[in-house]
């Protein structure tokens, strides 16, 4: 329902005004900062603009917002949006890594941060959270999402709708992308996309479903089609199923561009075209496209949209900047600073809890702490790599680098530095040096990975591997035969079979934000027990894409002893690691498992299990509950992550863990196109990753 006042300002817009509403264009950037260039300045005195991206900074923002307020006829506020995905000024892990601490909880608190300090500098609205299901390493935007699974994703994006939007201080979030980015050929950004409606409804739409649930206040549609229908012109999926189907009355925004790109695509003739099939279809704010500023009219003229259709949009966009408070300046008071030590403090717990042991051949952690240690490789001091993709005002200047973190940690060892090669070219000249540093060293640490900017938008590898001569410097500290400890920095699985089998430990350290440096410290000292735990599955090859736990079994499921089965010739079918894969250097026993033998559908089913902790220091575990459709009219996948829950256990602990599995896990899509859930028996798998042969496992008759 509109409010009165959008009722009246919209009664007295001209055709001009209310596009101008439907428009969002970026601020430019100087080397101080972000600024509106005088063109802008000169738009939104025309009442062409109705919201900007990529401005901040009170001064920055103040001006723009009284040039719109004081010097435009009807004094409608501007909407001020960035990418705060993974934080503002204090970085947080990127989404992937922070998808790895299994923990709402946490999700929340780094989003609601997030929030505070992007309200500090007027913005009102952040394109986040990133919600794409993501299976292939070579997309680069794997990074920014909670990973491959859709009961994950959904989780993820509750607690980061909450968080962003949470009051006083709350920003409005968008879910993005909508919907199937992550299944884009071959993992290339932008490329096609092809799906089964089956794929689409139990995959990919779930954590958007949430999201709408949880009240996002907006949604940006993917610059992506499937099966040739662009989702910036997609009328089944906006409208119908977002608008009608889920009742979805917040804002849609198009991406970059994207309204614009749809003649590209082919499926628009003229700009006038593209504006019309994006209005019709159910986008409200054009982001950086001249299409609905220059086609709208003409679209209009031609009798292509209605008067009516560019008021439900404009209505919608008031709505929005009615509910964030921006016609009322006293709502919008700014929260005062608190402490950075609290931000600090928490972008390293959600760092240290990000990092996944992957490997360890002999237990080399926690460090000694009075030994010689080489810190060795090109990820070692970079500061802005640690930061991720999307950095927004996170100042490189401060961000704790390995080193520091390591010497900080560390004060009665000797350290050491060779850079040995750059992340990413083909000079070799340094790793001499960095080997005659392995050789005087008790123990190397060595910082492998890639380049933040390897990961993310327009980000994408066909040999997601060690970039540069990296090999080259990893083999030849290798081949020294000191203990070598590698911190692997990357925003997705690398493959890099080889390392794992060599390398005495190897760390997922993804890309952990400002205080990447104290939080890798954190766990190397055993101040933290490694507890973070794969949100995706790591290949052992590109071949194996795209890999994920929740695969149906097929008619011919791989059996070593029959050629005519599912499997590769020169791989084995699983994965270097599974999903739910993280070690520690404590050691978790599960026993008991506690499953009811029936009950009807319908109904939440409690579980139980107990977690001791056998190792002797203390740690955090994630327990996952899987479940299988035994046998069901549509064949169902051998696991599907349903439930989970965190424990923490001092040394020699036992706890039982308490489960539910929510009436909701039992169904599928089913062919007639409903949600459904058929009475028979289910396959419950309790443990600590997908590894079945890690699992409890027992069955539930429902019906
Ligand atoms: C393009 C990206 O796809 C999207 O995620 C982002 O929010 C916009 N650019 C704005 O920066």
């Amino acid at each position: 329902m509109s409010s009165s006042r959008a009722l009246a300002l919209l009664a007295k817009m001209t055709l001009a005004e209310k596009i101008g509403q439907l428009v969002m264009v970026a601020g430019t950037h100087t080397v101080t900062g972000p600024v509106a260039a005088p063109d802008l300045v000169l738009r939104v005195r025309q009442a062409r603009v109705g919201s900007v991206l990529n401005l901040f900074g009170e001064n920055e923002t103040q001006g723009l917002q009284e040039a719109a307020m004081r010097e435009t006829r009807l004094g409608i506020p501007l909407l001020f949006g960035l990418d705060v995905v993974h934080g503002f000024k204090t970085i947080f892990p990127v989404p992937l890594a922070e998808a790895a601490v299994f923990d709402p909880d946490l999700w929340e608190r780094t989003a609601r941060a997030a929030a505070e300090e992007s309200v500090q500098v007027g913005l009102h609205l952040t394109f986040a959270p990133m919600l794409d299901v993501a299976r292939d390493p070579r997309w680069g935007r794997i990074c920014e999402s909670p990973g491959e699974d859709p009961w994950l994703g959904a989780r993820f994006a509750e607690a980061k709708v909450k968080g962003f939007q949470s009051p006083p201080h709350g920003i409005a979030a968008t879910a993005k992308h909508f919907v199937g980015y992550g299944a884009v050929t071959a993992g290339r950004d932008y490329a096609p996309v092809d799906m089964s409606e089956r794929a689409l409804q139990e995959i990919h739409l779930p954590p958007f479903a949430a999201a709408v649930a949880a009240g996002a206040a907006a949604i940006m549609p993917a610059f992506t089609d499937i099966a040739g229908v662009p989702l910036s012109a997609h009328p089944g999926l906006l409208h119908g199923l977002l608008r009608e189907r889920w009742g979805f009355d917040g804002v849609l925004i198009s991406d970059y561009n994207a309204i614009a790109e749809l003649i590209r695509h082919g499926v628009a003739a003229d700009l006038a075209d593209a504006s019309a099939l994006a209005l019709k279809a159910g986008i409200d704010i054009d982001m950086m496209s001249p299409a609905y500023e220059e086609g709208l009219p003409l679209a209009l003229e031609r009798g292509q949209v209605t008067i009516a259709d560019i008021d439900a949009a404009v209505l919608r966009v008031l709505a929005l900047k009615e509910r964030l408070g921006l016609f009322d300046t006293q709502r919008r008071k700014v929260p005062k600073k608190d402490a950075l030590a609290n931000r600090q403090a928490l972008a390293r717990e959600a760092a240290r809890r990000s990092i996944v042991l992957l490997s360890q051949r002999k237990p080399v952690l926690p460090l000694k702490p009075d030994q010689i240690i080489a810190v060795i490789g090109p990820l070692a001091q970079s500061r802005r790599d640690m930061l991720g993709s999307w950095a927004a005002a996170g100042a490189d200047d401060e961000t704790i680098t390995i080193l520091e973190g390591v010497r900080t940690a560390l004060p009665n060892a000797t350290i050491t530095f060779a850079r040995g090669t750059a992340i990413d070219d083909h000079d070799a000249s340094g790793i001499a040096e960095a080997v005659a540093a392995a050789g005087k060293a008790d123990l190397v640490l060595l910082c492998l990975g890639e380049a933040c900017h390897m990961s993310g938008e327009a980000a994408c590898r066909a040999i997601p591997e060690l970039p540069g001569c990296q090999r080259a410097l990893a083999e030849a500290i290798l081949d020294t035969g000191e203990t070598v400890v590698v911190l692997l920095s990357s925003g997705r699985p690398l493959m890099v079979p080889w390392l794992f089998e060599r390398a005495h430990a190897v760390l997922a350290t993804w890309f952990l934000g400002s205080e990447a440096g104290h939080a890798i410290a954190d766990v190397l000292t055993g101040r933290w027990a490694p507890s973070g735990k794969l949100p995706v599955t790591w290949p052992r090859a590109v071949g194996q894409i795209p890999i994920f736990h929740a695969q149906r079994n097929s008619g011919r499921p791989e059996n070593p002893a029959d050629s005519f089965t599912s499997k590769y010739l020169d791989l084995p079918n699983s994965p270097q690691f599974p999903f739910g894969h993280g070690l520690s250097t404590t050691q978790y026993a599960y026993s008991d498992l506690r499953v009811p033998e029936g009950g009807p559908l319908g109904k939440p089913v409690n579980l139980a299990v107990t977690v001791a902790n056998t190792g002797s220091v203390a740690g955090e575990e994630t327990v996952f509950v899987f479940l299988r459709d035994i046998v069901a009219t549509v064949a169902r996948p051998m696991m599907e992550l349903k439930a989970m829950a965190k424990v923490a256990l001092g040394p020699g602990e036992r706890k039982t863990v308490a489960l539910q599995l929510a009436p909701g896990a039992f169904q599928f899509f089913g062919l007639d196109g409903l949600w459904t859930a058929e009475s028979g028996e289910f396959e419950v798998l309790v443990g600590p990753s997908a590894d079945r042969a890690c699992c409890l496992s027992a069955r539930i008759r429902l019906s």
